[in-house]
């Protein structure tokens, strides 16, 4: 297997990091996971133009230009003779120095990585349970920053308790998931927080927020409470990898009978006939 790096495809075995590295001792970078359907990239612009948002934020140099980066992902399915489902890892991080806070004066360190992964069928199409956790996160979650540490704790506590994502909240009302982007429907309209500085863009967000215009669907990107949540008619998760996941109950309440709603099914099924 091949790896991309700063410096062109390299075998797997010779990708070293010094112990001396920035996403190491800081979680000084950013990155993105993009889905591969069938050896082909979904939603690959998309991803890639949010990584240089990403970066940018963070004032840090991706050492690609974009379309190179483009070109080189494409190499690294070729090179790996990818067919299947899989999916592409990538980070981008302030480089290899000695420990200090400030930016050292050093290039970026990037790596790009693919992983077999099937599609959850069999949750998507009986859904899974979701837990409420407080967003103790930062100001700007829009960027797709390597510190995770209150989402993975946030998903541990609810693989805990038998869930399979934690929805979070402030000041009750609803953010997103803990890898994850939080939609519900009420009556005809499919509600989802705005895409504000305090959440992630997901890219599958908004594709599905298309989809839904031409199902017929109001959409409102208008944030809603627990209590609006507890109440609605249908709710799913989206990601890259968990695509359109129906939710059937939230902290022990189930929600539209324990079974995936018809809209969240005409919104999968939309979804499944546009990707790969
Ligand atoms: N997570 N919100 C958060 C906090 C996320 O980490 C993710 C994705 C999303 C959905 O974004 P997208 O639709 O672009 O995948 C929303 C990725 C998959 C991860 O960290 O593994």
């Amino acid at each position: 297997d091949h790896v991309l790096t700063q410096d062109g495809l390299i075998a797997k075995e010779s990708l070293l990091y010094p112990f001396e590295e920035r996403g190491l001792q800081f979680g000084d970078g950013v990155y993105e996971v993009i889905r591969i359907y069938q050896g082909k990239y979904d939603l690959l612009e998309e991803h890639i133009d949010r990584l240089f948002r990403s970066a940018e934020a963070i004032r840090l140099e991706v050492p690609f230009m974009k379309d190179e980066l483009i070109t080189s992902l494409q190499k690294l399915t070729d090179r790996n003779d990818v067919q299947t489902d899989a999916k592409l890892y990538l980070q981008v991080t302030r480089g290899s120095a000695p420990r200090e806070h400030s930016f050292p004066d050093v290039p970026s360190n990037f790596y790009a990585y693919i992983e077999q992964s099937d599609r959850p069928v069999s949750l998507l199409q009986h859904g899974v349970r979701a837990i409420l956790a407080d967003d103790i996160r930062w100001d700007l979650c829009y960027i797709k920053s390597l510190n995770l540490l209150p989402n993975i704790l946030a998903k541990q506590t609810a693989k805990e308790k038998g869930a399979f994502e934690a929805i979070l909240h402030k000041q009750g009302i609803v953010t997103e998931g803990s890898s994850s982007n939080v939609f519900m429907i009420k009556g005809q309209i499919l509600y989802t927080h705005p895409a504000a500085d305090n959440i992630l863009h997901g890219c599958v967000r908004k594709k599905v927020l298309a989809l839904a215009s031409r199902a017929g669907l109001q959409v409102a990107e208008t944030a809603f409470t627990i209590d609006q949540l507890l109440h609605a008619d249908e709710i799913f998760i989206t990601s890259t990898t968990s695509e359109i996941m129906p939710i059937i109950e939230v902290e022990g309440k189930t929600i539209s009978n324990g079974v995936p709603g018809d809209k969240t099914r005409v919104l999968q099924r939309a979804y499944e006939n546009e990707s790969g």
